[in-house]
C-alpha cells in the first residue's frame, strides 16, 4: 500500500438476528447501519431459520447504506472483515457468503472476525471528533452476551486469552430463562433491568455456585429461581404478579454477584486494574453499577462501552477488522464461519 494511503474497512455482522454494515476509515468509524429482526418477538427467542431468510434480505440494502453513509464508495475499501462465528451457522453463512462474495469481485482481502473478539474491540470504536478513552493493554474484559459468560486477558488487540468461562448456561441465557418463567417479554434482560430498579435486591436469596477458577455457572441459579417461584406460586397464584420488582431485582442481583466475585478475583491474582466490561448484557445497569463501586474501591481504570455497542453491531467488526488489517493477518477464501466459541 501507498505510505499515505487511508485504510478503509467495511465491517459485516450476521451473527444472530442482526443485520450490520459499518465502514471504518483509518480507525474512525464513518458509518454503522443494523437491521434489527423484531418478528423473533413473538416466539419468544431466535428461530434460525426467520434469522437466516431476515438476513439474506437485509444484506444488500444494509451493506449499501453503511457505504453510502460513510460518504466514500466501494471502490476504496481495502478489505472486507465479516464475522465467521461463533453465533447461529444460518444467520453466519449469509454475511460470510457476502463478504467473500464482495471481497473477490473488488479484488481486496477478507478479514474473518471472532465476534466475541468483536466485542472486546468495540472499546477501541472511535467516533469523528469524539474523544473515547481506550482501556490500555493488557486489560481484563467480562464478556457478558445471551451466549456466552467470559474473563479474558487481552494482551494486545489481536492478542486474547479466556482465563475463565461459563461451563453451562451463560448470564444473559440465565436472565432470559428467569423472565420467560415469570411471563416476561423477549429478550427478558432489558425487562428484567427496567423492573429491578424498583426492587429489593435482598428479597429473595437464590443458590449460589461454588466453581473452580475464575469458571462460571448459572445453571443451577436458573434452577432455584424456578423451584422458588414453584413453591411460592403453590401458596399464591398472584405471588410473581405481587413480587415482580422484587424478584426481578433479586436475580439481577444474584446474577451480577457471581459476575463481580470472579471478576474482583481475577483482578486481584493477576493484578491488573484495567477493566472492561462488554457484551449484551454490559447494558445491564445493575451490572455497570457493581463495576463503579468495585473501581472506586479497587482502584480500578473502568471502561463501560456505550449503549449503542453493547449489542450486536458491525462497527465493532470493522474495528476489529482495521486491527487484524494492519497486522495483516487476512483469511482464507476457502474457510467456513464456525458456530462454536474458537479462539485464534
Ligand atoms: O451480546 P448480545 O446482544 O447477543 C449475543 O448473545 O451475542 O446479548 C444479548 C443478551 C440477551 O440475553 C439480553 O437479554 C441481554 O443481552 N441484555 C441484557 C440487557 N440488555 C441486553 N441483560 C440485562 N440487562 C440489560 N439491560
Amino acid at each position: 500500500m501507498e505510505k499515505d494511503k487511508k485504510v478503509v474497512i467495511l465491517g459485516i455482522e450476521s451473527s444472530c438476528d442482526d443485520t450490520s454494515a459499518a465502514v471504518v476509515c483509518d480507525g474512525v468509524l464513518l458509518s454503522n447501519v443494523t437491521a434489527t429482526q423484531y418478528v423473533h418477538e413473538k416466539y419468544g427467542g431466535v428461530v434460525p431459520e426467520i434469522a437466516s431468510r431476515a438476513h439474506e434480505q437485509n444484506i444488500i440494502p444494509v451493506v449499501h447504506e453503511a457505504i453510502a453513509m460513510s460518504g466514500l464508495d466501494k471502490k476504496d475499501l481495502n478489505a472486507v472483515a465479516f464475522t465467521r462465528g461463533p453465533g447461529l451457522m444460518g444467520s453466519l453463512l449469509v454475511g460470510t457468503s457476502f463478504a467473500k462474495g464482495l471481497a473477490l469481485s473488488l479484488n481486496v482481502p477478507l478479514v474473518d472476525i471472532n465476534h466475541l473478539q468483536g466485542h472486546i474491540l468495540a472499546h477501541f470504536i472511535d467516533e469523528p471528533n469524539v474523544e473515547t478513552p481506550h482501556p490500555k493493554f493488557p486489560f481484563l474484559c467480562l464478556l457478558v452476551s445471551g451466549g456466552n459468560s467470559q474473563i479474558v486477558l487481552v494482551k494486545a488487540y489481536n492478542d486474547m486469552e479466556i482465563i475463565g468461562q461459563t461451563i453451562d448456561d451463560a448470564a444473559g441465557e440465565a436472565i432470559d430463562k428467569c423472565a420467560k418463567v415469570m411471563g416476561l417479554g423477549y429478550p427478558g434482560g432489558p425487562i428484567i433491568d427496567k423492573l429491578a430498579r424498583q426492587g429489593n435486591p435482598k428479597a429473595f436469596v437464590f443458590s449460589k455456585p461454588n466453581i473452580a477458577g475464575y469458571n462460571y455457572s448459572f445453571s443451577g441459579l436458573k434452577t432455584s429461581f424456578l423451584y422458588t417461584l414453584r413453591d411460592f406460586v403453590k401458596e399464591n397464584p398472584n405471588f410473581i404478579e405481587e413480587n415482580k420488582i422484587d424478584l426481578a431485582a433479586s436475580i439481577e442481583f444474584s446474577v451480577v454477584d457471581i459476575l463481580m466475585n470472579k471478576l474482583k478475583k481475577a483482578a486481584k491474582d493477576l493484578g491488573i486494574k484495567e477493566i472492561a466490561i462488554a457484551g449484551g448484557v454490559s447494558a445491564n445497569n445493575g451490572l455497570r453499577n457493581a463495576c463503579r463501586e468495585a473501581a472506586e474501591k479497587y482502584n480500578w481504570n473502568l471502561y463501560i462501552p456505550k449503549f449503542s455497542y453493547t449489542t450486536d453491531n458491525a462497527a465493532m467488526i470493522a474495528m476489529a477488522g482495521y486491527y487484524k488489517f494492519l497486522d495483516n493477518v487476512f483469511c482464507d477464501i476457502s474457510l467456513p464461519p464456525y458456530s462454536k466459541v474458537i479462539f485464534d
